[in-house]
């Protein structure tokens, strides 16, 4: 209480910014004082196999009662962790002044492969006063050239693929390799460097490496693949060792992607490279590499396994001989096969993974088993993507059927009409009789729905014979979100669900079909809501790297990535390009993703140019995709017209790429790139509106409206004026949206942008078809790819659609930044906005977010002579707080008012403030828990 009061006598004396002061109970702790959560580049924590030689680093400053701001730092470097703090052999930073904690970068000498480097770093707050120095961090960089690499890709000689008639793909029969060898003294430390064309698992001594899935993850396999490091010091023995890894074809060398691109994978075999680097504590070495010492066989019980139609374990093939299994010592392998070597190629580079791993993220019990026909389905409660795990009685000779759907029919079947060609089926063959356990290793399926058949029928199926295993890039959530409504909630947990299904290594456009791709559209549409959702800085940069080495010659970008599907260009799609790395930027405050991008972004713009007759874009797009109640010949695209979509795209991407140069400092580009964009607004906006600030080309839309005013193409007066056309559009759909990819994203923030946030929420709190929580009404447990997915009057779309896309879980976005509040005011939260939205559609909101600074959240909660606010801001930060003045009425209740006023009588943390706030009603915080409370 003391301490809430000094905050508020703090907070009048200066005029409504919270300075840091001094609090009661300044602790003496130093160690409370260090700086915390050290990391490096985009999160990573003592990562080894780094893949950056010339890293930055990040901290947080100690969340504690004082509000303490950095002014000055020191970072020091070393080569052993004795030399720190004080002798730095690597890098000193010297103290520099600057608030700046995150994204610095390394200066000092030049990092080499396999170095392993240490670092300290330490702060002084505002007072001048020095923390202690940090815990000492680490890192230790991979395998960073091909020219590190001594092993060959290996694969088994003359490889068996069978062929599939139906599609004419091989299918590559999953191989093990193994070799052994001895190491005779004591180890000091072991790395295992590998990679794969397809994917793999490596054992040592029986026991698998690390426990990642689907490595090395899926990259532009013809420029860049990459390797992963394991630290496997205490898996080798004294003395001989087996070293064994399982190959499957994964996303390199399956059928993957549109039919009419398989041929190109007509050639293409898996392959592994491997390379264990060994150190002895006399400071000698030995290696063990992939070479033509290995042998392999095909003859192991995974007969079969692809990323679409799943795998098939047969255990009569298990590779075990009296005892000892492949990957053991002392298994004989006189009838294994010698292996095929393969040289690098040296334009395909091999670089360490810079994202994360896909993980067995989360399990998922089975709620009910009901018994349909003569099966058994069972039912997670959750769509979601991954695996099985089984634990099935069987007898000897019996195969179970394992099959996968997102949704079951109305005779309760599985629905699988939406998976197209993926046949998503796991097939296991028992050796013996006894209980099954198994998980399949080489695939991954879309489905909320199990059918079994095939198990030893004296039992009775149990919902614990079946555990969901969901996979994802191995990221920690970072924001969350809840209300008062449980259908609010249950968006929000769609919105999270829908990420999990489809960040799996790459940002995929659904799971489960044959498809499953890198659609830049959707990726553009859900990269925003993801940056809170997920701590997905890395995962984004990474993919960014495959965008740019996917660009096409002509400055085009591919819409997807990595490209299965040609040379195809599209407006609203290609553009990710650039808005990807400015929304990272944005919600990071890393420029780097900027600077590694630039020069594709401006490439972009060039390819723009050329689309341009008269400065209008002419540029391909399949346009506002799955507008619903779309009048086109092709009901799948929207009406808005595809010239005004390309030519607002460009503008938006001229006006992100001069934001950009401004970042970068290029002062010609963002003067020259700020010039395009003026003229392209104005070619825009005299091509497209009339002087009423009506549309005049093409079929008035929401889309259109919404991408006119959402990025800024309009000026004031005409903005002003085309502001009761948008909304005629919505009256005219009886209050309902009917947007689709390009639009929706843009609803609720530009009707926000106008000043009808009341609008907004009526759209987001509305029931009926199509809007986000008619899913949810229908059932949904992750966002559909279709408003109308599935209904429980007519069933499921016609035109059988996904039921895990997150392109419209973009209202994510707008339910963090607004009616939660928290949303940053400069790039990466250093100075946050707090500004929530309370309506009367709920009693409270309560949201929170891990930012690069700290924990930050907001909550809010209506009763009937308040409306309070509970917030909580970090270290080394400012908030500007907007105190709400009115709350947003419900729209049925037929108020002549859509809002009501509020009193204005506001207290902080129990103290009156009314006559120090100004105007507008804002107040700058410093870190700290806050109350404020504002009469009725
Ligand atoms: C994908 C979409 C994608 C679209 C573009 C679809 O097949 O699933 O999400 O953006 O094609 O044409």
């Amino acid at each position: 209480m003391f301490i809430q009061k000094l905050k508020t006598i703090c907070l009048l004396l200066t005029f409504c910014i919270l300075p840091a002061c001094s609090l009661v109970g300044e602790t003496t702790d130093p160690v409370s004082k260090q700086p915390q959560q050290l990391k490096i580049n985009q999160g990573f924590v003592n990562p080894i196999g780094f893949y950056d030689a010339t890293p930055n680093f990040s901290w947080q400053l100690p969340q504690i009662e004082q509000s303490i701001q950095q002014s000055r730092y020191q970072i020091v470097v070393a080569s052993n962790p004795e030399l720190l703090p004080n002798q730095p052999d690597l890098w000193d930073s010297q103290v520099v002044t600057s608030n700046q904690t995150t994204f610095i970068d390394y200066q000092g000498k030049a990092l080499t492969s396999r170095q392993k480097v240490y670092w300290q770093v330490k702060y002084w707050d505002q007072h001048g006063q020095p923390s202690n120095w940090s815990e000492i961090a680490h890192f230790e960089l991979g395998l960073l050239s091909n020219q590190d690499w001594q092993a060959q890709w290996i694969e088994i000689d003359n490889q068996q693929p069978i062929k599939l008639n139906k599609f004419k793909t091989p299918i590559h029969i999953p191989q093990h390799l193994r070799t052994e060898f001895a190491s005779n003294k004591t180890i000091n430390k072991a790395r295992l460097y590998i990679t794969a064309k397809g994917v793999f698992e490596a054992f040592i001594n029986g026991k698998k490496i690390g426990d990642d899935i689907l490595t090395p993850g899926y990259t532009p396999y013809k420029k860049r693949i990459e390797t992963l490091t394991y630290d496997v010091t205490n898996m080798i023995n004294q003395g001989k060792n087996a070293f064994g890894i399982q190959l499957a074809e994964g996303w390199y060398a399956g059928r993957f992607g549109p039919k009419r691109h398989w041929h190109k994978k007509l050639e293409l075999t898996p392959k592994v490279l491997a390379q264990l680097e060994i150190e002895f504590v006399d400071g000698s070495k030995q290696l063990v590499i992939t070479d033509k010492n290995w042998c392999a066989t095909q003859n192991g019980p995974v007969r079969t396994s692809g990323l679409y139609d799943g795998e098939r374990y047969d255990a009569n093939f298990e590779l075990i001989d009296n005892k000892t299994a492949w990957h053991q010592v002392g298994y004989p392998t006189s009838s294994w096969q010698a292996v095929k070597t393969t040289t690098l190629e040296q334009d395909v580079l091999l670089t360490p993974k810079r994202h994360f791993t896909s993980k067995n993220k989360e399990e998922l019990p089975a709620l009910s088993v009901t018994k349909v026909a003569d099966k058994y389905i069972f039912d997670l409660g959750q769509n979601m993507v991954g695996v099985p795990r089984i634990k099935i009685p069987m007898l000897k000779g019996q195969t179970l059927n394992l099959r996968f759907a997102e949704g079951i029919n109305a005779d309760g079947s599985l629905y699988t009409k939406n998976l197209g060609s993926a046949k998503q089926l796991d097939f296991y063959t028992a050796k013996q009789d006894g209980v099954v356990e198994w998980q399949p290793q080489f695939t991954f399926h879309g489905f909320r729905y199990v059918e079994i058949s095939g198990f030893d029928e004296s039992y009775q199926p149990q919902t614990s014979w079946v555990t969901g295993i969901v996979q994802y890039t191995d990221f920690a959530l970072a924001g969350s979100f809840v209300s008062s409504n449980n259908q609010l909630n249950q968006l929000q947990s769609n919105i999270e669900w829908g990420l999990k299904g489809n960040f799996l290594d790459i940002p995929t456009d659904c799971p489960q079909r044959s498809e499953r791709l890198g659609w830049t559209g959707d990726a553009l549409a859900f990269a925003n809501t993801s940056l809170f959702v997920a701590d997905s800085h890395a995962f984004w940069a990474a993919w960014m790297q495959s965008i740019r080495e996917e660009q096409f010659e002509n400055h085009g970008v591919p819409v997807v990535v990595p490209n299965e599907v040609g040379e195809i260009v599209q407006a609203g799609w290609s553009d990710a390009a650039v808005t990807i790395p400015w929304d990272v930027y944005w919600r990071t405050g890393d420029t780097d993703i900027l600077a590694e991008n630039y020069d594709m972004m401006t490439r972009w713009i060039k390819y723009h140019q050329g689309q341009l007759k008269d400065g209008i874009s002419h540029m391909w797009t399949v346009g506002d995709w799955l507008q619903p109640y779309s009048t086109m010949p092709d009901s799948r695209r929207g009406e808005t017209d595809n010239t005004l979509i390309s030519s607002a795209f460009y503008a938006r991407s001229l006006d992100l790429v001069a934001r950009t140069a401004k970042v970068l400092g290029k002062q010609q580009d963002w003067q020259d790139y700020q010039r395009l964009f003026e003229q392209a607004k104005r070619d825009f906006q005299q091509h497209f509106f009339d002087a009423n600030g009506r549309l005049k080309v093409g079929i008035q839309t929401q889309t259109a409206y919404l991408l006119a005013i959402g990025f800024d193409l309009l000026d004031a007066e005409t903005t002003q004026k085309a502001v009761p056309h948008l909304l005629a559009q919505f009256d005219a759909a009886g209050g309902h949206l009917r947007t689709g990819f390009l639009g929706t994203p843009l609803i609720a923030p530009v009707l926000d942008k106008i000043g009808r946030a009341d609008v907004a929420l009526d759209l987001v709190f509305k029931q009926s078809y199509p809007s986000w929580l008619y899913s949810v009404s229908q059932g949904a447990t992750t966002m559909w790819e279709r408003w109308d997915g599935f209904t429980f009057d007519k069933g499921y779309a016609k035109k059988a659609g996904s039921l895990n896309h997150y392109a419209y879980g973009a209202i994510g976005q707008w339910l963090y930044d607004r009616l939660a509040g928290i949303s940053p005011l400069t790039a990466g939260y250093q100075n946050i906005r707090i500004a929530p939205i309370v309506t009367e559609h709920l009693s409270f909101v309560e949201a929170s977010y891990q930012s690069p600074h700290g924990l930050i959240s907001s909550k809010w909660q209506l009763n009937s002579s308040t409306v309070t606010l509970d917030i909580v801001i970090p270290a080394n930060t400012t908030a500007q707080v907007e105190i709400p003045t009115h709350i947003f009425n419900k729209q049925e209740q037929n108020k002549a008012s859509r809002t009501t006023k509020l009193t204005g009588d506001v207290s902080l943390n129990g103290q009156p403030i009314k006559q120090s706030l100004p105007s507008n009603n804002q107040l700058t915080l410093t870190a700290g828990k806050y109350k404020i409370e504002v009469k009725r």
